[in-house]
């Protein structure tokens, strides 16, 4: 069975079914398609199949490549879109790319989409295929999760009957292709075999190292990867703060601190937003026994979600200054995405912020060039706005002078306006003798 199913990825005589077309399922399923797989994409969201038969891409934003490829594999019959899992039963490979949420309450993994997509596949799974997750998932999960519900639904007995491996993303929102092609991957077997066949299925689309351990290791790889930004981007944070409350300038501080070597301050910022760095901390830590007590992590954690309330209050601080109330104010947001250049607004700190500010009493206004519901000309959303408040360096907002916005009081949470010209910017990490 082996042999047999080595030669068939080798050769790609696999017809491989990717389950949930999101950020990842879609640019990996229209990769593999252009490397010249048969490919099937299986999402439960009708709409989107539906999109993506007629060669649209669901995806906004800046997106290099993305909407030409899917349009293109599609076009050439390479690459086909379903609600049915009954398409799973031929697949020779399966890859499972759902959502991997954590609960907001309990920071616990909230697996319903994967816990869904592993009975649906299990119901269909066949003899010989190569089970594997690329989506992001807390230590131990394969085991304790996948393996058993698998085994269960299917009948069959992982590592026997199929093959079953994790093999976690590194892709980002705006560079999707990309990465998935120049990337480095870890790949988790759960026997060696498993490992081997993945490794073979990835040497057709990856351009970089692909190292081969064990489904443990891997997941914890990828979790600390995100975790370790997280703790990185809340020291910047931290000394963002401090160098407020001190009068001096963060920006400057940072790069001067950056010239001695082996020091990488990260950039401090409005807040951390996007489906992976505010619940990967999370998911590493899951599963970690009794007696063993995250301190670094939840810390870094409460920091970065503590960013967008920091900027509402240098908003009221802001407002305060040229003698205005929060309440009855109007203030533009500008930003709703997550990430510069994207539309994905998921755990955006903008969110946190808008609501924050409405619950002061403040009238808001966003804007947003890529989210939908936000975007239109920027100088008509400023006109009758007591503030407004940068939050996404968008390149729209790029550059921008602070003068031009025409409005009595601007915050920026990024630091992306000009310099100069304007009595009332507050610059976040920037204290107050910095003007
Ligand atoms: N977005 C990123 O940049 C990124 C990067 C690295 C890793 N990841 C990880 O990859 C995974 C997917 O993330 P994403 O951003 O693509 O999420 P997403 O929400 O964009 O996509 C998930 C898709 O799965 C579909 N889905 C959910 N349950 C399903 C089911 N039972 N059957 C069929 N379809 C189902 C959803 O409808 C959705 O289209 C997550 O674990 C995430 O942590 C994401």
């Amino acid at each position: 069975m082996f042999e047999e199913r080595l030669a068939a990825i080798r050769d790609k005589r696999v017809k491989i079914a990717v389950i949930g077309l999101g950020y990842v399922g879609l640019p990996v399923a229209c990769i593999f398609a252009r490397a010249g797989f048969q490919v099937v994409g299986i999402d439960r969201v009708e709409e989107k199949v539906h999109q993506i038969r007629q060669g649209l891409c669901p995806i906004g934003g800046k997106e290099p490549g993305l909407a030409e490829l899917v349009a293109q594999v599609v076009r050439d019959g390479r690459l086909s879109a379903t609600t049915r899992y009954e398409e799973c039963r031929d697949a020779g490979v399966v890859i499972i790319a759902v959502e991997t949420p954590v609960d907001e309450e309990t920071r616990r993994p909230k697996y319903e989409a994967l816990r869904a997509a592993l009975v649906s596949l299990g119901n269909h799974l066949s003899r010989g295929t190569l089970v594997i997750v690329e989506s992001t998932i807390a230590p131990l999960t394969m085991e304790r999760v996948v393996r058993p519900i698998l085994e269960e639904t299917s009948g069959l007995r992982a590592g026997k009957d199929f093959y079953l491996a994790h093999c976690p993303e590194r892709v980002q929102p705006g560079r999707l292709l990309y990465n998935l092609e120049h990337m480095p991957r870890v790949i988790g077997g759960m026997t060696p075999e498993a490992g081997r066949l993945a490794l073979e299925l990835y040497r057709h689309i990856v351009r970089a190292d692909l190292d081969v351990t064990d489904c443990l290791t891997a997941e914890i790889v990828k979790t600390t990867e995100n975790a370790y930004r997280d703790v990185q981007i809340a020291f910047a944070n931290e000394i963002a703060l401090l160098c407020e409350s001190l009068g001096a300038d963060v920006w400057r501080v940072r790069e001067l601190v950056n010239k001695c070597p082996q020091r990488d301050m990260h950039l401090p910022g409005a807040g951390v937003g996007g489906h992976c760095l505010p619940k990967d901390p999370w998911l590493l830590i899951a599963n970690a026994p009794e007696g063993f007590q995250a301190r670094l992590i939840p810390a870094a954690r409460a920091v970065n979600d503590g960013m967008p309330l920091h900027v509402a209050d240098l908003v009221v601080e802001g407002l305060r200054r040229v003698g205005k109330e929060v309440r009855g104010s109007r203030i533009a947001v500008l930003g709703y995405a997550y990430l510069e250049n994207s539309d994905d607004t998921r755990n955006s700190p903008s969110e946190v912020l808008v609501r924050k500010l409405r619950e002061l009493g403040a009238e808001v206004v966003i804007h947003d060039p890529y989210v939908p519901p936000y975007q239109g000309d920027l100088r008509e959303r400023l006109r009758g706005c007591d503030a407004a408040v940068l939050m996404v360096a968008h390149d729209e907002y790029r550059h921008l002078n602070p003068a031009e916005l025409d409005v009595p009081v601007v915050v920026d949470g990024r630091r992306v306006l000009e310099e100069g010209g304007h009595q009332r910017v507050i610059r976040l990490g920037r204290g107050d003798r910095q003007g």
